[in-house]
C-alpha cells in the first residue's frame, strides 16, 4: 500500500518527504485553510518536495468553473491531480477531465455506489473517508474493503485511497482491506513508527553495549 501524506503544510510535507517513503500528498480546502495560504503558491511548493500524485480540490461549483479552475491547476505541474466533489456535477467533470487525459481524484465518496459511479467516469482516484465513516457509528474498513472487492471484480483502474485515517488502526484495516493507497495525516504518521517495545528493545540493546 503506497503511503501519501494528508497535509498542506509545506513543513510537514519537507520532514515526510525526507523519510523517502512518500509517494503522493492529498490537500482540501480546509487544510490549505488552516495555511492561511493561496491553494496555488501552497500547490507549487509541493511540486518541488514530492514526485508523485499531488491533489489540489477544485471548489463546488458548476461544471463549466470546475473545468476551468481544474485546467488551471493542472496546467502548473505533471504531477498535480484534480480533486473533485462527488456531487452530479463533479461526476460530469470527472468524465470530461478523463476525456481531456487530467487525473481526477473524486473526494467524499461514503458508499459502494458513489464509488461505482466514479469508477464509471475514469476518475484516476478515488477517496472513501474512513474516519468519518466510523466517527457516525459505521465502518470505514467494511467500506474500503467492498471498494477493493468491486475494483477487482470488474478490473477498474481507479486507484482506492483510504482517507480520513485517524490512527494506526485505519493504516492497517486499510492495508488489509488491499487499499492502493492510504493518505495519512502528518501526526499520524510520526506516531507509526513508535512501539513501546522498541523503544524499551532499544535501550536494553544500548545498556548491553556499555558492558
Ligand atoms: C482526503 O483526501 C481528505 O483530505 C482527508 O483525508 C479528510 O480527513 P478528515 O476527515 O480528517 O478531515
Amino acid at each position: 500500500m503506497k503511503i501519501f501524506i494528508d497535509t498542506a503544510n509545506v513543513e510537514e510535507i519537507r520532514e515526510a518527504a525526507s523519510w523517502g517513503i512518500i509517494k503522493g500528498v492529498t490537500t482540501n480546502p480546509s487544510l490549505i485553510a488552516k495555511e492561511g495560504r493561496n491553494l496555488k503558491e501552497v500547490i507549487g511548493e509541493i511540486t518541488s518536495l514530492v514526485d508523485g500524485p499531488i491533489s489540489a480540490e477544485v471548489n463546488e461549483a458548476d461544471i463549466d468553473t470546475m473545468i476551468s479552475e481544474a485546467k488551471e491547476l493542472s496546467k502548473m505541474n505533471k504531477n498535480i491531480v484534480i480533486k473533485v466533489p462527488m456531487t452530479k456535477d463533479g461526476i460530469k467533470v470527472t468524465k470530461i477531465l478523463h476525456d481531456l487525459k487530467i487525473r481526477t481524484n473524486v473526494t467524499l465518496v461514503f458508499s459502494v455506489p458513489q464509488a461505482l459511479l466514479a469508477f464509471e467516469a475514469g476518475a484516476s482516484f478515488v477517496s472513501p473517508f474512513m474516519g468519518r465513516l466510523d466517527d457516525m457509528n459505521a465502518s470505514g474498513a467494511e467500506l474500503i474493503e467492498k471498494l477493493v472487492a468491486v475494483k477487482q471484480m470488474y478490473g477498474y483502474d481507479t486507484e482506492i485511497i483510504a482517507a480520513s485515517i485517524r490512527n494506526g488502526k485505519h493504516i492497517e484495516e486499510a492495508a488489509l482491506a488491499g487499499s492502493d493507497i492510504a493518505t495519512i495525516p502528518f501526526a499520524v504518521l510520526k506516531k507509526s513508527f513508535d512501539h513501546p517495545l522498541t523503544t524499551n528493545g532499544l535501550k536494553i540493546f544500548k545498556d548491553a553495549a556499555k558492558k
